[in-house]
């Protein structure tokens, strides 16, 4: 579970997050979207504090982040993952060795690295691939990678931030479908932000609709088709619910 309570930030004298009080439960798959710069990034960088809040209150999993001193705040990290659009794994290391970084960075005991790894790989369909290098895979194995090695320290909360942006609709499908599979196999609870309606319809039970740095309304998905583009928090309200925001979570 993750709870927001009248959370604000602001860059220099840019007040990007304003005030928002939001919930996810634990085991949903909670969307965010909103136009460019409405803060849906830094508003999923707030939950495992990545970013500071100036004022109020984070919690996950029961524990309140903004209270920890830095070595617990490492500690509660260990069980919140997050993925991001282009990727970010290590240029240098192998497929192997991305996901293991992660293991070691946690503590994990070595002599059962290997084969956590391997498990890993496996869940996300590449274990064939162990000894490549992020250079020789396609984007859609490269995202496979990244959630494998958020993966692995068995995390209760996965963060993902336009975990499909970069991707063709084929993989898109295929990515979603793994994030799909971690949320019902695991129980993870699964945050994205994305500035697609068709990414958040497929995958996500409610949507947090995010304007000019405040939470414009948190609504519950509908199954109807989706219409041309906008960027308006409305339109977004009216694609998702098929209602105009009837229908509130
Ligand atoms: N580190 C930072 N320093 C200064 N301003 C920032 C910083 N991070 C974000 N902002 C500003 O805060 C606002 C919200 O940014 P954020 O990245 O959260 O938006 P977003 O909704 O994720 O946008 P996009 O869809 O383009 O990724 C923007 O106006 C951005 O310029
Ligand atoms: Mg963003």
């Amino acid at each position: 579970m993750i709870n927001l309570h009248q959370v604000s930030k602001k860059f220099s004298q840019f007040q990007a997050i304003k005030s928002v009080t939001l919930t996810i439960p634990k085991g949903e798959i909670h969307g965010i979207i909103g136009a460019s710069g409405a803060g849906k990034s830094t508003l999923l960088r707030l939950m495992n504090l990545l970013e500071n809040p100036d004022v109020g209150e984070v919690e996950v999993n029961g524990q309140r982040l903004t209270a920890l001193n830095n070595q617990a705040l490492r500690e509660a990290r260990k069980s919140i993952g997050m993925i991001f659009q282009h990727f970010n794994l290590v240029a240098n290391k192998t497929v192997h060795d991305n996901v293991a970084a992660s293991l070691e960075l946690a503590g994990y005991p070595k002599k059962e690295r290997r084969s956590r790894v391997a498990e890993c790989l496996r869940f996300v369909g590449l274990e064939g691939e162990m000894g490549k290098y992020p250079a020789q895979l396609s984007g859609g194995q490269k995202q496979r990678v990244a959630i494998a090695r958020a993966l692995a320290n068995n995390p209760q909360v996965l963060l993902c931030d336009e975990p499909t942006s970069s991707l063709d609709p084929h993989t898109t499908a295929e990515i979603l479908e793994v994030l799909a599979s971690i949320n019902e196999r695991f129980g993870v609870t699964i945050v994205i932000v994305s500035h697609e309606l068709e990414v958040i319809k497929s995958i996500c039970k409610r949507v947090t609709v995010m304007a000019a740095g405040e939470i414009h309304d948190t609504v519950t998905i509908e199954p109807t088709g989706i219409e041309k583009s906008d960027d308006r928090p409305e339109y977004f309200i009216e694609q998702l619910t098929g209602n105009g925001g009837i229908g509130h979570a």
